[in-house]
């Protein structure tokens, strides 16, 4: 059982400001069950009783997921007093209070990133002991060579002699190489391509666990993850 006031239901499932989810319960539009409800603090079990928005049932949803394809340019944060954050470019309709990205992205890197209000869910995905694989496309500014694979699959160790878990690398190309880490260390990739005489010229984050970066995500867009989607990530 989880009680709740009804204008704070109201508000957060609707993404509406509280003075205003206020004065549409003083004004009749919502409903309890059939009863119509004008009292704002009345306190409602959202598990058992319906809610009706000018007749439309209200769903719950404890906690919102989405999947933004980053940009370059904008800062992995929830706030900035000078810059543009990936919070700031969520559209109006996927609004709530306490969003925040799951993990950091460079403000050069692109790619998926994961914004919730859910806490848990955000550890369970960063924190190093879950062993939650992060695949990444990096563009180098000079050439691989084939016994990398086998030194990122030990372990590399970078410049301050922090110990990374072994990756796993992939050449694409000459110059390009997927690679897939189980950690989030500050700048990981790019150290580890600079313990090697890499320079990164392009970075882009193109899956979580299962979860991929969908193809028609233009930089800057926004979806909203599936329980699905969830279970990609976390099993
Ligand atoms: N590693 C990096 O160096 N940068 C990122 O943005 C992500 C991983």
């Amino acid at each position: 059982m989880k009680k709740q006031r009804l204008d704070r239901f109201i508000s957060n499932q609707l993404n509406l400001p509280r003075s205003m989810s206020k004065t549409q319960i003083h004004r009749g539009k919502v409903k309890v069950g059939n009863t119509v409800v004008r009292d704002p603090s009345t306190i409602i079990d959202v598990d058992t009783q319906a809610v009706f928005y000018k007749d439309q049932k209200v769903e719950y949803n404890e906690f919102l997921y989405l999947l933004m394809n980053k940009p370059k340019g904008v800062l992995s944060a929830s706030e900035d007093k000078t810059q543009k954050t990936v919070i700031d470019l969520i559209p109006d309709n996927l609004r709530r209070n306490g969003l925040f990205p799951v993990g950091r992205l460079d403000k050069d890197t692109t790619g998926l990133l994961i914004i919730t209000d859910d806490g848990d869910f955000a550890h369970r995905c960063i924190h190093p002991s879950k062993n939650i694989s992060k695949t990444y496309v990096a563009k180098l500014d000079d050439e691989l060579k084939e016994e990398m694979i086998e030194l990122f699959s030990k372990g590399v160790v970078l410049a301050d002699e922090t110990l990374c878990k072994p990756a796993i690398l992939e050449i694409m190309d000459t110059k390009t190489a997927k690679i897939t880490i189980t950690e989030g260390k500050y700048h990981q990739i790019k150290r580890m391509f600079g313990t090697v005489g890499l320079g990164v010229a392009e970075l882009e984050r193109i899956g979580i666990g299962r979860l991929k970066l969908p193809d028609n995500l233009k930089y800057g867009e926004t979806i909203v993850l599936s329980k699905d989607d969830l279970l990609k990530i976390l099993e």
